[in-house]
């Protein structure tokens, strides 16, 4: 196999390509809107404005929000679970996590945890990345504040029981957060029928927007400490930062451009249909399993049922070094993926491939079979001829 190409399998770190006017509408914001919203009233500054507000209400639509306001910009998934989880927690408080959670999630909590704080739980996953449901309920102490799970593993990509999750912690009197990095664009989630307390989300994986976006949805009646405080361009006059929302979680100069791109994701969803990238993204997740069943020396780890997943998978070649692999995959076929713990060290352990990690295959709404089949062709010749140099 000679022929070099440049396709993307790592979605999950970052979506690629993005629908065309997610380009245009950032170029165009910065060269056209680029007022400073809620600052003063001049067309530029309403107009910026404008643009904000109306990503806010898609957000709000796209996730079942009835109120857009409850909807705050944040720089990306990690930036709203840091703002959640600090937000929330109060000295003394309890909090409960899994095993399959990231370093935006563990490392915040370490932090409070080693100034002694707070004091955590972890839930232990199966090889599947399932959390044991039964230790969660029995995890729950009188202090328990916030439960905090992945909706969907970026290691393997398990989608976690949301629904049994949310309504164990309701039953305990804690809140939830829901961290939907890998799940929001992906995966229908309404945060009204499922009852979420908190959900952080990025912009530019599932929603196809640009780095540099994310949010955080809060419901109505739950009030978080700011997380940054500053400049709002309302309530000037005040001393301490306004309490109303959105103001109370964003102060500074919001990223605009990023916004106006992130908004054309969303519209790209709204007009394809969840359901549709869902569908198109779980076969091309199923398909990659089936062809990489075939190759000698591969492993598989997370479900091997793709409909309980998002269109992660994570793998092992026997007797090559992940690091390795993935070089040899970008400097001879030209294929991008990634690879190692993926800022996940409790899911890879929990799978069994802590501390070496995996190779992580992630296709897109616009990856084709035809890629999978240029992929899988690539790994089976690299089976090949490790075997021939064994
Ligand atoms: N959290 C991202 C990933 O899983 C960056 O690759």
């Amino acid at each position: 196999m000679t022929e070099k190409l440049n396709l993307y399998f790592d979605n999950a770190a970052t979506s690629w390509p993005k629908p065309e006017p997610v380009y245009g509408a950032a170029e165009n914001c910065l060269r056209r809107n680029s007022g400073n919203p809620g600052r003063t009233g001049h067309t530029r500054t309403l107009e910026a404005d404008w643009l904000i507000y109306r990503t806010r209400e898609q957000l709000a639509r796209l996730f079942n929000a009835a109120d857009p306001s409850r909807i705050v910009f944040t720089l990306n998934a990690t930036d709203a679970l840091n703002m959640a989880i600090k937000g929330i927690v109060e000295p003394g408080d309890h909090v409960i996590f899994t095993a399959m959670e990231h370093n935006s999630v563990l490392r915040p909590l370490a932090g409070l945890r080693r100034a002694g704080l707070i004091s955590t739980t972890m839930v232990p996953c199966s090889r599947e990345g399932c959390p044991d449901l039964d230790f969660m309920e029995r995890a729950f102490q009188p202090r328990t504040r916030l439960v905090i799970f992945t909706h969907a593993s970026n290691v393997c990509g398990t989608i976690l029981p949301l629904a049994e999750i949310t309504q164990l912690a309701h039953r305990r009197g804690a809140c939830i957060l829901v961290d939907a990095a890998q799940s929001a664009g992906a995966v229908p989630i309404d945060v009204a029928a499922a009852s979420i307390d908190m959900l952080a989300f990025t912009g530019h994986k599932g929603l196809l927007g640009p780095p540099g976006t994310g949010g955080l949805y809060v419901r109505q009646g739950l009030t978080l400490k700011p997380w940054r405080e500053g400049g709002t361009g309302s309530r000037s006059e005040q001393d301490l930062h306004p309490e109303i929302m959105p103001e109370l979680l964003e102060a500074g100069t919001m990223n605009s451009p990023g916004l106006a791109g992130l908004a054309a994701g969303v519209q790209f969803i709204e007009a394809t249909g969840i359901a549709r990238i869902r569908e198109h993204e779980t076969a091309l997740r199923a398909y990659l399993a089936l062809r990489l069943a075939a190759i000698p020396g591969i492993t598989m780890y997370g479900p091997a049922d793709s409909t309980r997943c998002v269109a992660v998978l994570s793998f092992t070649m026997a007797g090559v070094d992940c690091g390795e692999l993935g070089y040899i995959l970008e400097s001879g076929y030209g294929i991008l993926c990634r690879t190692g713990l993926h800022c996940a060290p409790l899911a890879h352990q929990a799978l069994g491939t802590f501390p070496a990690g995996t190779v992580r295959l992630s296709p897109g709404f616009f990856t084709r079979e035809s890629d999978a089949d240029y992929l899988a062709g690539a790994l089976a010749e690299i089976a090949t001829e490790r075997k021939r140099f064994d």
